[in-house]
């Protein structure tokens, strides 16, 4: 079914027969769900890959269950699945094809955009990243003064950004622990000066990441880092070719930027921000585990796309994912969802798919630019356990509001660290455990007197639960695993959109910021006025140029 020829989302059947089972399921209780069905800790529980899935805290009972796929199956979601597989421009706005699947499929793979087979031209670029990485490992590549490189910066921001950074944290255990590898991003100084200062210019490359090298962060960063390594090396612009690569679409900008086209790392328009660091975007990874890893990592990804392309609406994780969030935030008004990785590893995990989600998902029009009166993607958020337990768990537990969570853990901890510390690992699960299950079942007020608790504080230490969530085991955090992790969450927000019938691949929203920064710089640099400007922003400007001394 089309974007134009699709009914209004919330007028369908399906849509409505959601409405009335929700109506008719109340308050259901996960007490009273469990108690029914003592197989439901196992029945409601599906595998793919290494991931095992368990759903059954969920507020839902089979009826809820096939409503949401049948919501599915007229919403056409399989339709659009197969549509991005095949490399069809679903990104409508963009007029791109969206295809980041391509970019970890088998050398054998078939995927054609505009009739032209991508695959070899992906493998060709995997390639060539791989030699790159092992030069710059093995030591191999030196930088101009011919000392070997020990310290890696990449310099991007968003997709550009996000994904290394996060995927570097998540596998520190697998990387090259002589090499240094920093991730600047953010426009103020203070981020490239903090990632440089300790730094000798002579052992460090830069990799420019933007895929439109037009990035205003991104271009002004690597500019001061090209400015701040010719200073520091005493040398001329011909020392550039040894410390700056580009991962980038722009053959053109690269190369006005003064970086030789032939050390740039190229993708493609099909490739969304957010969906990139698989891409060459991940070069910075590359080189800290080394190809071998990198390419676990993409069968990872591969292994979930292959399940996401094939597997049965009742099996299909990403499907099951995508809909429960829909049931949470269209049916029960849920706001926000909470990611909660009781891994340190995965510190930046939550980080990471804030853009994937809420960029993709973020949209207040449908796919013909109508407006949607149904509630589209929520706010994400989160950071490992157990360290917000004791920060913002309790709001979760006590507070008014249904906050839908996915709890990910891993039965074994990461091989190489110290004896005496592999010890804390069943404590970290401890918590893992207990937090999922203290917020299903909370504790009743009869519980909290068998305590012997005095009655005026009955109320405050009952625990109402019935909090969903979902909870991903697998046994360790691998290279595989993380790319199996971020297909999955992939395809839950491709899932949604679907449903929404929003266009996820497209950011127009981001666009707006970018003009106004542009417009009221010169205000602030050089007093300039500028037409328009409203009274607010006027006298804040006013006030930031007083005490910035001008
Ligand atoms: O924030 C908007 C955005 O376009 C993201 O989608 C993208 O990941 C980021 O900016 C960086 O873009 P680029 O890689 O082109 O520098």
């Amino acid at each position: 079914m089309n974007a134009e020829s699709r009914a209004r989302l919330n007028q369908t059947p399906e849509w409505t027969a959601l409405a009335r089972h929700r109506e008719k399921l109340g308050e259901v209780q996960l007490r009273e769900l469990f108690a029914a069905d003592p197989t439901r800790g196992t029945a409601y529980t599906l595998q793919v890959g290494d991931l095992h899935i368990d759903y059954s805290k969920h507020l839902v009972t089979e009826e809820t269950l096939t409503l949401l796929r049948e919501l599915a199956a007229a919403t056409d979601v399989f339709g659009l699945r197969d549509a991005m597989f095949r490399g069809e421009k679903i990104n409508t706005t963009e007029d791109r094809a969206v295809l980041h699947t391509a970019l970890r499929a088998p050398r054998d793979a078939v995927i054609e955009v505009d009739g032209e087979n991508v695959v070899p031209a992906v493998h060709a670029v995997l390639d060539k990243m791989s030699a790159f990485s092992q030069k710059v490992r093995s030591g191999e590549w030196t930088g101009h003064t011919g000392k070997r490189i020990k310290n890696v910066v990449n310099i991007g921001i968003g997709g550009s950004d996000l994904g290394p950074a996060m995927a570097y944290e998540a596998l520190r255990a697998f990387t090259d622990r002589d090499l240094t590898v920093r991730f600047v991003s953010n426009v103020d100084g203070a981020d490239l000066h903090e990632a440089v200062r300790d730094l000798d210019a002579a052992e460090t490359l830069f990799i420019i990441a933007s895929k439109t090298f037009t990035t205003i962060e991104t271009i002004t960063n690597a500019t001061s880092a090209r400015d701040w390594l010719l200073t520091e090396l005493k040398a001329g612009q011909d020392a550039v070719a040894k410390h700056f690569v580009a991962l980038s679409t722009n053959a053109e900008k690269v190369s006005e930027f003064g970086i030789d086209t032939a050390n740039m790392f190229e993708f493609w328009d099909w490739v969304g921000g957010r969906y990139s660091y698989d891409s060459a975007i991940g070069l910075s990874l590359m080189i800290a585990i080394g190809p071998g890893r990198f390419r676990e990592m993409l069968d990872g990804f591969h292994l979930v796309d292959e399940h996401f392309r094939t597997a049965p609406a009742e099996s299909n994780v990403p499907l099951l994912l995508g809909l429960l969030g829909i049931w949470y935030g269209n049916f029960h008004d849920a706001q926000s969802h909470a990611v909660l990785p009781y891994s340190h590893y995965l510190s930046k995990f939550t980080a990471y798919l804030q853009q994937l989600d809420m960029e993709s998902n973020g949209k207040y029009v449908d796919r013909a630019g109508q407006e949607v009166d149904w509630q589209t993607g929520p706010v994400v958020w989160g950071t490992p356990g157990t360290n917000g337990q004791h920060a913002y768990y309790q709001l979760i537990h006590q507070g008014t509001k249904l906050i839908p969570a996915d709890f990910i853990g891993f039965a074994r901890p990461v091989a190489d660290l110290l004896p005496g510390l592999i010890a804390q690992h069943d404590l970290l699960m401890a918590n893992f455990f207990a937090q999922t299950q203290a917020l299903a079942f909370g504790k009743t007020p009869d519980e909290v007197r068998a305590e012997g608790v005095a009655e005026e504080l009955v109320p405050h230490k009952t625990f109402k639960g019935n909090h969903p969530t979902t909870t991903i085991l697998a046994k360790e955090l691998t290279p595989s695993v993380l790319g199996q992790l971020i297909a999955l969450y992939e395809h839950k927000v491709f899932v949604q959109g679907a449903v929404w019938n929003i266009d996820s691949f497209d950011q127009w929203g981001v666009e707006l910021g970018k003009v106004l920064a542009k417009r009221v710089e010169p205000a602030l640099t050089e007093g300039a006025e500028v037409p328009d400007l409203d009274g607010s922003t006027t006298a804040l400007v006013a006030k930031y140029r007083d005490l910035r001394g001008r």
